[in-house]
């Protein structure tokens, strides 16, 4: 498989991360397909040991997994900027949000994963 696809793939995900900047600036229609995000097994151990460590723990300033209006502006900055930001890291955001096995892809998943409602989360605890 190339960068190329995974890209690619990553850029079809962006549509879906579009609904959720659209919801989240008050579209009704498009607030039903902000529904939560499952992830897969293997990106949920990633977000456990990675995203979580600060996405679940307020004192590190990262807005929260689920906290939808902290996530708002952030998912409105557009999908190459927040990759962007991942990847070379943005304040207090490590580069690579500290998972160098994950790809664009993952990132585009976890980050929608955590700008999405709390609903049937990973399945682990709560
Ligand atoms: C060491 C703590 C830490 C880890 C680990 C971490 N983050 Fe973050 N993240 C932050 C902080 C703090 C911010 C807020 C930065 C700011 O706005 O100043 C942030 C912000 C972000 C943003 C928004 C960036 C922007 O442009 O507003 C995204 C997207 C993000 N993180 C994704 C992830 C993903 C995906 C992972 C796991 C692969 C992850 N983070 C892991 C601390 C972390």
């Amino acid at each position: 498989m190339t960068k190329k696809t995974k890209w690619q793939r990553a850029a079809r995900r962006g549509l879906a991360l579009a609904c959720l900047a659209v919801a989240f600036a008050g579209c009704d229609e498009a607030k039903n397909e902000a529904a939560a995000v499952t992830l897969d097994e293997r990106q949920a151990t990633l977000y456990e040991h990675a995203c979580k460590t600060c996405h679940e723990d307020p004192a590190t300033g990262a807005p929260q997994t689920h906290d939808t209006a902290a996530w708002a502006p952030r998912i409105a900055k557009g999908e190459d900027v927040l990759l962007d930001n991942i990847v070379n890291g943005f304040n207090g955001m490590p580069p690579l949000g500290q998972c160098i096995e994950c790809d664009a892809d993952d990132f585009i998943s976890l980050t929608m994963f955590m700008a999405a409602p709390a609903h049937n989360e990973t399945g682990d605890s709560q």
